[in-house]
């Protein structure tokens, strides 16, 4: 057992300001959506160049709300990738259409935008592609074929919080653009998430569909037309969200520094595959650092390599398993062998500490577990 505090793999960072504005909005009688909900959406715009944004309760939300917006339901494809989080499967199955998955590259993590193109039918009404630390696919081309075969694009971003492309935030470049502030992303308000849309007429409905469907009438009574969700952010969480985004550019030169140090540790260890390497001025945020372990090297597989970690007191997540290859994938027609790199990584990945809070210490430190971990199970 180490001495040493146990490192969780991630973690959110909140100072006492924060803490205090909490108590200040407790305190004022607006708790559910009120004034800091319109003042965190006023500095998400900003931040996404001016383009209309609307906070709700979560990204999962977000996204169920951005195929809702684009109309998409039974008997239309979305084409998303089969290496990502939960969300984009349930989502696009919840709404009653039909999941196309394609591979992704081994080191970025990237959709396959050529698979993308292969895999459009005439009943493709999207593209939802999920952005990786480290590296963004080519948002040109991306937009371009959405363009040319007239489908949207559902921006799963949720990692990505303060990359940019082409020195624009993702957010200000883009279609649909889901953000997460769940406490493991770049900036938390506990649970909460943001889509970004094209124009106010779009933030309407998005207001009416994370509200019950409630539209407002001239004589102050209200119409439902359509069953809308409940998924409005509360005052307080806002009031986080705003302070945490104030924040956002020291939380990723932070991460940015504790990544760094990980690439000059690793450069010992080619052993794992790393992601995607850093370059100065490159526009990338470092919400997560996840390697490909050499498993078929090693005498232990990955839940023993984790439980070792876990013992010298150093936490580690699994970002992320192979949807197609969930039970709700494979009733979707998901097969092993279908999408070799996004089997891979859900076999091999493991995802290291990395958060605001740490320091190049920890990182020293979490590297030390791995290679003393890897070389036992090298003997
Ligand atoms: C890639 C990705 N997309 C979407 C989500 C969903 O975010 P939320 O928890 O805010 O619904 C997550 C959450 O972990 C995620 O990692």
């Amino acid at each position: 057992m180490s001495a040493l505090p146990y490192l969780k793999f991630a973690g959110p960072s909140l100072d006492e300001a924060t803490i205090a504005g909490v108590g200040d909005v407790l305190r004022s009688g607006h708790i559910a959506s009120g004034p800091w909900v319109r003042r965190f959406e006023a500095s998400l715009s900003d931040f996404c160049g001016g383009r209309p944004v609307r906070v709700l309760t979560s990204a999962t939300a977000a996204v169920e709300v951005a195929l809702q917006l684009a109309g998409i339901g039974p008997g239309d494809e979305v084409i998303t990738c089969a290496q990502s989080f939960f969300t984009v499967l349930n989502m696009i199955v919840k709404v009653g259409a039909t999941p196309v998955f394609v591979d992704c590259d081994l080191v970025t993590r990237n959709l396959d935008l050529a698979a993308v193109d292969a895999a459009i039918t005439p009943r493709t009404r999207a593209i939802m592609p999920t952005y990786w630390p480290g590296s963004l696919p080519d948002l040109d081309r991306l937009h371009a074929l959405a363009r040319r075969r007239k489908l949207r694009v559902i921006e799963d971003a949720a990692l990505v919080m303060g990359s940019q492309w082409k020195g624009r935030n993702v957010g200000a470049v883009g279609d649909l653009v889901t953000f997460s502030f769940h406490p493991n992303k770049n900036i938390t308000s506990i649970e909460g998430g943001a889509l970004v849309v094209a124009d106010e007429a779009e933030a309407a409905r998005v207001e009416a569909l994370r509200f019950h469907g409630i539209v407002y009438l001239a004589d102050r009574t209200r119409d439902v037309a359509f069953p809308g969700g409940k998924f409005n952010m509360p005052d307080v969480n806002a009031r986080i969200g705003h302070a945490q985004l104030e924040q956002l550019p020291a939380f990723l030169a932070t991460r940015r520094s504790l990544a760094e140090r990980y690439f000059a540790r690793f450069e010992t260890d080619p052993a794992c595959v790393l992601p995607p390497r850093p370059t100065p001025g490159d526009g990338q945020s470092w919400n997560m650092w996840s390697v490909l372990l050499p498993l078929p090297r090693l005498s232990l597989d990955r839940l023993r390599f984790r439980d070792a970690l876990d013992a010298l007191g150093v936490g580690t997540g699994v970002s992320y398993e192979a949807l197609h290859l969930s039970t709700l994938g494979r009733k979707h027609g998901g097969k092993a062998g279908q999408f070799p790199n996004a089997e891979r990584i859900a076999r091999e990945t493991v995802t290291l500490p990395l958060h605001a809070r740490m320091t190049i210490t920890d990182v020293d430190r979490v590297c030390s577990a791995v290679t003393e971990t890897i070389a036992v199970a090298r003997a």
